[in-house]
């Protein structure tokens, strides 16, 4: 097992060590989706998004300072995560691309109510309103109160780790 220590922001090989050991985390894939006044929904692909808290319903998910859509997600009143099943990953890869019409020919995009956009299809769609934001260094830190949740009772997540994508292979041993 190497071992590192973080230094120095400005040593890339470092950075690069650092992402690499974060990249062992296993998780899934969501996009964060809300409407946007003048234009297309805001659309991102984040890997960062987990829960917190069951009282209140609380959701959190990390946005890097770089981001296009980081101004106006800030400043939007509702926003949706929308969990991807295994069969998203062109999903995936459309939300990720900066200076691109991400929804451009988008498949069956539901604009559920004025105030929310969810990805049909979704392993599990969370509705959000905002909680909280804080400083993540380089990344702003969103907390979002759920307001209302649907989740199919079936289907496989896509699973990002290591950098790449992965599919669940089945289910091992129940947790305990
Ligand atoms: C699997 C995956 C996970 C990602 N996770 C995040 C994340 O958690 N936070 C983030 O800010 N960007 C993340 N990104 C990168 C953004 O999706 C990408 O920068 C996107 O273009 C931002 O959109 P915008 O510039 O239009 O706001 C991820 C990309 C991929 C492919």
């Amino acid at each position: 097992m190497a071992e590192s220590t973080v230094t120095s922001s400005d040593n890339p090989d470092a950075q690069r060590r650092f992402r690499a050991a974060l990249s062992m985390f296993a998780t899934g894939v969501a996009v964060i989706t809300a409407p946007r006044k003048n234009g297309p929904p805001i659309g991102i692909t984040v890997a960062s998004f987990n829960s917190v808290s069951l009282d209140p319903p609380l959701i959190l998910f990390s946005v890097d300072r770089r981001n296009l859509s980081l101004h106006d997600l800030s400043a939007a009143g509702t926003y949706a995560v929308n969990v991807l099943d295994e069969a998203q990953q062109d999903l995936s890869n459309r939300f990720a691309k900066a200076n691109s019409d991400k929804w451009a020919s988008m498949p069956g995009m539901s604009i559920e109510r004025a105030d929310v956009v969810l990805l049909p299809n979704s392993l599990a769609t969370f509705e959000c309103e905002p909680y909280a934001q804080y400083d993540g260094g380089d990344h702003v830190i969103f907390v979002g109160r759920v307001n209302q949740h649907q989740s199919r009772s079936e289907g496989r997540p896509l699973v990002f780790f290591g950098g790449r994508y992965h599919t669940l292979n089945g289910a091992h041993r129940p947790s305990a």
